[in-house]
């Protein structure tokens, strides 16, 4: 079965990729710090591992390539290293152009998604580091397939997808992304035409988000060392059918609202609009629910 894939990244406000460009902390506040939170909500959704693209994960790992004459001819079949327990670390490489050089990647066991058209060469290369493979079809660009395929060899049931933004935009466009976990940092990158966190490359017209809706699930602003970094999950799902969308208004103008906290204690809010978002929290707050949420303290909405 597929695991369930949550979008997990940081941003600057104007929604960029890149974080050496964005404008520096601000006096006081600490990048360290800033970045340091990205990595305790990674660790929070106690995920099976972590999915990047092919530029990104080369610029993760160390390995060069290496000359090895008279590879074997092999199968495109899927190659299991020893994981050890550990969780994965996956990247989509078509072509095969990621060198690990070892078995792991920051301690988490490298799994290579891989098109059939690779060389004997390479899986050659990827066997002698101890790194695992599966196979995304004949070009690699089975993402789909991939996905399914990792879940029912690993056994994993919650993966991390953490960019760059073009693999982003091809697990959006393939339906893959089951929730956007966002992290805003106070900066801003500002310049027209550089990376957003998601960057669709396909035909001109085509909408890779379309028939797919967000509803905001989960916000939290929190606040560490002096400094406000909010942070948004959005879950996905299907848009309303137009007979949704008049019962929905019905239920606005009769002034029901659908707030709850859930078990897990996040704040479950089932309005589209921020505005009438925030007046369900008031009503919440003023019953006095508690507001320790995880590992994250709300002192204020
Ligand atoms: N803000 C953050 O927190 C954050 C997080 C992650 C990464 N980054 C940054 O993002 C940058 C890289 O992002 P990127 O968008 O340029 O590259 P990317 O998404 O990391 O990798 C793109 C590559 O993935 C491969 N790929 C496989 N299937 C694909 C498909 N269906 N559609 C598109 N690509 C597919 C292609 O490899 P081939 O070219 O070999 O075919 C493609 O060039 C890095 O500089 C990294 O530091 C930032």
């Amino acid at each position: 079965m597929r695991p369930s894939i949550i979008c997990h990244m940081s941003t600057s406000i104007d929604g960029r990729l890149h974080p050496s460009r964005f404008t520096s902390a601000a006096a006081g506040v600490s990048s360290a710090v800033l970045r340091g939170h990205y990595e305790k909500i990674h660790e929070s959704f106690g995920a099976d591992g972590w999915i990047v693209g092919r530029k990104t994960m080369s610029e993760m790992t160390k390995g060069s390539e290496r000359a090895i004459p008279n590879a074997p001819k092999v199968a495109r079949e899927a190659h299991l290293g020893n994981r050890g327990g550990e969780k994965l670390a996956i990247g989509i490489d078509p072509s095969g152009r990621v060198h690990y050089g070892k078995d792991n990647v920051g301690g988490d066991h490298a799994v290579a998604v891989l098109g059939e058209q690779v060389s004997d060469a390479h899986l050659a290369e990827l066997r002698m580091d101890g790194a695992s493979y599966v196979f995304a079809g004949p070009k690699g660009d089975d993402l789909a397939g991939a996905m399914e395929r990792i879940g029912s060899i690993f056994g994993v049931k919650k993966l991390l997808l953490e960019g760059g933004a073009s693999i982003n935009g091809a697990f959006l466009k393939h339906r893959l992304i089951d929730e956007f976990s966002t992290l805003i940092f106070p900066a801003v990158d500002g310049v027209a035409g550089t990376q957003s966190i998601i960057d669709y490359h396909g035909p001109e017209g085509d909408r890779p988000g379309a028939g797919q809706a967000r509803r905001l699930a989960r916000h939290l602003k929190a606040e560490w060392s002096g400094c406000v970094t909010p942070w948004s999950a959005h879950s996905v799902e299907a848009p309303p059918s137009s007979k949704e969308t008049a019962a929905h208004a019905l239920a606005k103008r009769n002034g029901k609202r659908r707030c709850a906290e859930t078990k897990r204690g996040f704040l479950q809010i089932q309005h589209c609009s921020l505005v009438t978002a925030r007046l369900s929290i008031a009503a919440i707050k003023s019953r006095s629910l508690p507001r320790q949420v995880g590992n994250y303290c709300c002192r204020d909405y």
